[in-house]
């Protein structure tokens, strides 16, 4: 009892940290531009017009800040920020309650919304549409439907790609806004900026360094620095060095390019197992013991994008580059 209070604790820590990282303005946001340059005018004429913001579906990798940009929605509209996630509304009564209780203009962000089962999408349909929730009260021959009126609000959905959502879901948001990887000085942005909120200096080599090993992604930079501090404040230093830093992203597994141990085995068993490819994504997930989904959303998106891996109909097949990568002999070179 006493240890799970004290793991409990913990976690909170963990998350208030995480929360005092997070840009509260559109101006604190640094990087995805045109996310930002868009939202910002459809904030600012939603306010002119004293209207709640359309329903606004963000997609993109996890990590990049679907999240964060959420509660900045809220925050500049200045309205209350609710959350609750797809796989977490498990019947539409849970969803009506949730809607029940939010007041005029509130954000309602669903994360991972393509996870909402499908009779809970349902009740969704009205209530974006018209703010209203058709309920069914009774059974049998004495059951009716009551309309019950709904505040106006914004529903904000995150989700890793937004072809996961049925046509009828999408079609229901008015602002669709797609993050990017971001690129190297946006992500040094974030890590100088992170540490300068943990009070510790890094040279900017050694910001550029994390920023580049980072995936494109400042969950992760933001994790990789935390490390580096850690080897910082062990050895009694007072500032992030790029020696450091690549002893710490060395015992975090995490090369060159930013790839880590699950990347290389994905990489690896292509070209050992699979002489290259094309193979399948089950038998690929099966073969390297990872879940077929954490590798479609969270590996493959950042190595077809860095150019490791290539989509055919067939199957993912590696790129020369990939070969390369692993000083080995590109076949047929
Ligand atoms: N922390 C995490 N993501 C961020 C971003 N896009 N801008 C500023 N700080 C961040």
């Amino acid at each position: 009892m006493e240890e799970r209070m004290i793991s409990g604790e913990l976690q909170g820590a963990e998350e208030e940290i995480e929360l005092s990282l997070r840009p509260e303005t559109l101006n604190q946001y640094i990087g995805q531009d045109k996310a930002k340059e868009n939202l910002s005018i459809f904030i600012q004429a939603a306010k002119m017009r004293e209207e709640p913001l359309d329903h606004s579906l963000l997609y993109g990798p996890p990590g990049l800040g679907k999240t964060t940009l959420a509660s900045i929605i809220a925050n500049e509209m200045g309205v209350q920020f609710r959350t609750t996630s797809g796989p977490a509304i498990e019947r539409a009564g849970d969803l009506a309650a949730i809607l029940s209780s939010l007041e005029p203009g509130d954000v309602l962000f669903i994360d991972e919304i393509h996870r909402l089962p499908r009779s809970v999408e349902e009740i969704l349909y009205p209530a974006m549409e018209d703010f209203c929730l058709d309920i069914v009260v009774g059974s049998g021959p004495s059951a009716r439907s009551v309309r019950l009126d709904l505040p106006p609000f914004t529903l904000v959905g995150a989700t890793t790609r937004a072809g996961l959502l049925s046509a009828p879901l999408r079609d229901r948001f008015g602002v669709h806004c797609r993050l990017d990887y971001y690129d190297t000085a946006a992500l040094r942005s974030i890590v100088e900026r992170t540490a300068d909120i943990f009070h510790v200096g890094i040279d900017h080599e050694a910001a550029v360094e994390v920023a580049r090993r980072s995936r494109g992604t400042p969950r992760i930079a933001n994790r990789l620095l935390k490390r580096v501090r850690d080897i910082v404040q062990v050895r009694g230093e007072d500032t992030i060095t790029i020696p450091t830093t690549q002893t710490a992203l060395k015992m975090l597994q995490v090369d060159d390019e930013g790839l880590d141990h699950i990347d290389h085995k994905l990489l690896v068993a292509i070209i050992d197992q699979f002489r290259g490819g094309p193979v399948g994504l089950d038998t690929l997930a099966a073969t390297v013991g990872e879940e077929s989904q954490t590798i479609e959303d969270v590996y493959e998106p950042f190595l077809l994008q860095r150019g490791f891996i290539q989509r055919t109909p067939r199957g993912r097949v590696v790129t020369p580059k990939a070969y390369e990568h692993f000083n080995r002999e590109v076949p047929g070179s």
